[in-house]
Parts: structure tokens; sequence; C-alpha cells
């Protein structure tokens, strides 16, 4: 794995994109799956070192959409034949169980959409009712496998104790959700063992999404300011390069073979003409258009020059779909589900 995380030999890494591209087209087939994403609210209560919204960064303008604001958005991915509506935000203490859990009826009644979660580390109570309300999946990336470097990037919320990004994982799972996580790569620090046990974990976790992009440093936060953890010797260090996604989602793919990648936002910010679709040819089958409605989508910075941050919902429709055909892939239909969930289950059930 680490040899191959080195590799920079172009004819090789063009064999190691083959393969990945053959495992997807042989497990997970040429549909790729659209997710309309929604970021319900900048408000976080944590103070990752990473994060450009963290709570310590007073220069961005905060928000909460409203309940009609979030229900108008799954109607929009209704209408654009979208099969998954994610939910997104930071650790906002006004986002509470209940007024989550209404949110999550007031979609379900109306649509058949599936609902994905990504709210940060929510208590036991919180992630029942809304497992029970009828949300089906919740993403929660666990960043790094070296628990020193997470636990530096990552401060505990003060005055409470410290969660365990793995234990939570598995308690999303026992609840019955589709579990999904990631890392970024190339974080000050991070070393190509580090990365090399990461793969590995989202193997030994039995994920069925596993989302991964480069670090991508923002101004406004410590580790943005080179203030951060000293880099490693190049030898070790990982850079936050495009190619270096690109080998992470390839080998993600040919070690998980069934689960859904999506080809994230953070390759496409590092190059917006290509980056989306090679993510798409290096092993990723899903897509995340942004439905957020425009005028929050600048404030939702977690880091800088966010591709896709002034363009329409629509506009992101459309992209993603000239992407796909242009890529003789197919827009997938219906919600989606994960083929490695379905595959356990079936094991579970016979
Ligand atoms: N660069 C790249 N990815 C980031 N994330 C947060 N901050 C950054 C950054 N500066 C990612 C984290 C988080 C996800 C929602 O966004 O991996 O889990």
């Amino acid at each position: 794995m680490v040899q191959w995380l080195q590799c920079n030999d172009e004819a090789d890494l063009e064999v190691l994109r083959k393969r990945a591209d053959a495992v997807r087209s042989a497990q997970v087939g040429d549909d790729v799956h659209l997710r309309g994403l929604v970021e319900l609210s900048n408000i976080c209560a944590r103070d990752c070192l990473y994060c450009g919204i963290r709570a310590g960064n007073a220069s961005v303008a905060r928000y909460r959409m409203s309940r009609e604001e979030v229900v108008a958005c799954a109607r929009l991915a209704v209408d654009f034949g979208f099969g998954t509506l994610v939910l997104q935000a930071g650790e906002d203490p006004g986002l509470t169980g209940a007024v989550v859990a209404d949110l999550i009826k007031a979609i379900k009644q109306e649509t058949d959409l599936a609902i994905t979660l990504s709210l940060g580390e929510r208590d036991l109570e919180d992630l029942t009712a809304w497992r029970q309300a009828g949300a089906d999946r919740y993403l929660l990336r666990f960043e790094t496998s070296n628990r020193e470097l997470f636990r530096y990037i990552h401060p505990p919320r003060v005055g409470q104790p410290e969660r365990d990004r793995i234990e939570h994982l598995g308690l999303l799972r026992s609840l019955g959700y589709e579990v999904g996580s990631g890392v970024m790569i190339g974080i000050p620090g991070q070393s190509y063992d580090d990365l090399a046990q990461d793969i590995e974990l989202f193997k030994g976790l039995g994920l069925d999404m596993i989302g991964v992009g480069p670090y991508i440093p923002h101004q406004d936060t410590p580790l943005g300011k080179s203030g951060g953890v000293p880099l490693l010797g190049v030898e070790q260090q990982v850079p936050n390069t495009l190619v270096m996604g690109l080998k992470v989602v390839a080998l993600t793919r040919i070690t998980c073979p069934q689960v859904n990648i999506p080809s994230t936002t953070a390759l496409a910010t590092l190059d917006r003409q290509t980056g989306r679709e090679q993510g798409l040819n290096w092993g990723a089958n899903i897509i995340m258009p942004n439905l957020t409605p425009v005028q929050y989508r600048r404030m939702y910075e977690i880091y800088p020059s966010k591709a896709a941050s002034t363009e329409t919902a629509e506009q992101s429709r459309d992209t993603a779909l000239r992407q796909i055909v242009g890529l003789g892939r197919v827009p997938g239909r219906g919600r989606g589900d994960s083929k490695h969930f379905q595959t356990l289950n079936s094991f579970k059930n016979n």
C-alpha cells in the first residue's frame, strides 16, 4: 500500500487507475448516483484546527436554514430525479434532536428520498431518534487513523468527554444506519504509513460509503496559518495533491470493492476542469451536487475556493449530468443503496 501511495511513475499509476476502474465497473456498475447536498447550518461548537467554520473563526457569518428552506431543497432533489438528500452541518446546538427529527419526518412524509445525515458527533439519544424518524445513513469521517494527530487537529468539546470516532461508527452501525466515513489526505504530520493504515481501517470497519479528499489549508484556521504541526520529512509527509487523492480513491476501491465512493468537492476544487471526472475514472461512483441555496453557499467555507460555491442548484445538476454522460456512464436511478450494506445483510438473514 505504501509503495503505491509513493508511486509517481505515470505508467504504473495508469495500471492502478485501470485496475480500480475495472473493479468499480464489475462491482458497482456504470451508474453514478446523485446525492443532493444541503449544507443546512454552518454554526459549529467545535474548534477543529483545519476547518474554516470552526467556532473560533469570527470572520464567518453564521446561518441556519429554516425547516421550509430545507424541505424546498428536498422537493428540488425529487424534481431533479435524485434518490438521496444529504443533510450536512457543523455541530450546531440549535439543531436539537427534536428539530432534526421533525425535519426528517417532514421530508419522508412528502418524498421517497433516502436521507443521509452528516451532523457530527451526536449522542446516542439523538442518533436513535433520527433513525426512528426515518434517517437511512450517516456520514462521519474519522479524518485520520493516527490518534495522536487526530486529537491534535480535533480537540474535544470543552467540558465534554472525548468521543472515540471509531466507536461512534460502530454505534451508528448498531442503530441500523448505512455508515460512511473517510479521511483527509495530506494533513500536516500525516505519514504514508498513517494513510495506508487509514485504508486498512476502511476495510476493517466494513463501511458502506467512503469519502476522501485532499486537505486544503484555510487561512483563518490554526493549521492553515502554518502554526500547525510541522510537516514530516519529504520521505514521510503525504502531499495534499490531486494525484494523491486519486491514488487513495483507487486503492480504496480495490480494497473495499462494493462501497459507494463519491468524487468529492475537494478533488474538484484542486482541478476545476477535470478533478470531478478524474475521481470517477479512478474508482468513484457517486456525485453530490450542491442544493444549498446560493445565498448560503459562500458561508459554508470549510476550505477556501470550494468548487461550485457560486453556482445554482440547477447548474450543479447540469454539470454533474454532463460529466456523467461525457464519461459514458449512466445517471443512477432510485436510492442507490450500498451494495456492500445489502450483501452484508443478506448474509445476516440467511
Ligand atoms: N480541507 C479539506 N477537507 C476539509 N474538511 C474540513 N475542513 C477541510 C479542509 N480544510 C472535510 C473534513 C470533514 C468534511 C465535512 O470536510 O474531512 O469531515
